[in-house]
């Protein structure tokens, strides 16, 4: 079987910078709780008008670009994000649109934090199998329409961002590129992190009630899905690891989703690399779920962090809970 390997990279943040210091102006927290509990300094919000689809296609006009083709050539895209400009369709469809492909198949991943990897290990599994050529994989989000911007929402709306990232993925020699993915769900915690509506099961599936409850806003046990984060990010690592019959001393860099700053540390000690292995700017953009990775992903390769030859572990825990990691020789 051929290989599957990233052909470009790109990653699209809105110009509008959220401090912790205009935070601080809304609702009772400080700088000092924001950082030292997450290490985030900065945000990226969207003026109103933008979606999660308008930052997807405005990385992925990059990562097409960079991978020397035009939209016409992209053969199948896949769209993650928790956020979609509409209830449905999803973003693929808006994005096929916004980007003049053809009608080619637009298929839109759910799996929060976690999504563009899941996202991406369709496109891996259809490039290896010779199903297509060129597969767009996009993880974008507008979290800043559905945070509580006051005391009530602080837990969660000093924690999230906006922004999007997008790899274009193709063919490669075996034993180059993607080397494999490892996707994992446990959905006895799905209401640890949630969005409860609109939600299919009530009737009717929004109402004002609901909104007064609160219950269209993020819910999050902070504390819970930080336990599970810290075990399960290092475990999938090694998974991947094992299963290429490598070990953490063959990593280049690990680029964690960035849920917090304090996670990353846990995980980087935990595999016992140093800290600086594990890629970090959750500090100027929060927590941008699906597009944390490719947004993260690009700014490595733009830094030249990555260069060819190097082992890259991507790798990613969140709601659901859900947990993935794609193991790539760059
Ligand atoms: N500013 C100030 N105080 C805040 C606050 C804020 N923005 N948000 C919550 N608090 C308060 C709480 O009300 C609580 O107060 P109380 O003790 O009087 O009840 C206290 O801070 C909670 O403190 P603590 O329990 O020490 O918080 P923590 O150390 O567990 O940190 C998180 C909270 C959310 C930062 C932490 O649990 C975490 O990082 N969880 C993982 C979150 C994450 O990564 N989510 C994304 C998943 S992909």
């Amino acid at each position: 079987m051929r290989g599957a390997t990233i052909l470009g990279t790109g990653r699209a943040l809105p110009p509008r910078v959220v401090t912790n210091a205009e935070l601080t102006a809304l609702m009772d927290t400080s700088e000092e709780w924001i950082v030292q509990r997450t290490g985030i300094r900065e945000r990226r919000f969207v003026d109103p008008g933008t979606g999660a689809s308008d930052l997807g296609a405005e990385a992925a006009r990059v990562a097409i670009e960079r991978a020397g083709l035009t939209p016409k050539e992209i053969q199948f895209l896949v769209f993650a994000t928790l956020s979609p400009d509409l209830f449905f369709p999803g973003c693929g469809v808006l994005v096929q649109e916004k980007l003049g492909m053809d009608t080619i198949g637009a298929l839109d991943v759910r799996t929060q934090c976690t999504g563009f990897l899941y996202a991406l290990s369709v496109a891996e599994a259809y490039v290896k199998a010779g199903f297509y050529d060129h597969v767009l994989v996009i993880g974008a989000e507008v979290q800043s329409t559905g945070l509580e911007l006051s005391t009530a929402g602080r837990d969660v709306s000093v924690i999230f961002g906006d922004g999007g990232g997008a790899v274009v993925v193709g063919p490669s020699e075996p034993g180059k590129g993607i080397l494999s993915s490892h996707l994992h769900s446990e959905g006895k915690h799905a209401r640890e992190l949630m969005v409860e509506a609109p939600a299919s099961i009530e009737h009717p599936r929004i109402s004002k009630q609901m909104i007064d409850d609160r219950r269209h806003l993020g819910f999050m046990n902070g504390r819970s899905v930080f336990n599970h984060a810290v075990r399960r990010f290092p475990e999938v690592i090694h998974e991947a690891l094992a299963g290429n019959g490598l070990s953490v001393s063959d990593l280049s860099v690990v680029i964690p989703h960035q849920a917090n700053l304090r996670i990353t540390q846990a995980v980087a000690k935990s595999l016992g690399v140093p800290p600086e292995k594990v890629f970090s700017n959750i500090e100027k953009y929060g927590n941008t779920t699906a597009a944390s990775v490719p947004i993260a992903l690009d700014e490595c390769v733009e830094e030249g962090i990555i260069r060819e030859g190097d082992l890259v572990c991507l790798a990613a825990f969140g709601s659901g809970f859900t947990w993935a990691s794609s193991l790539i020789r760059w």
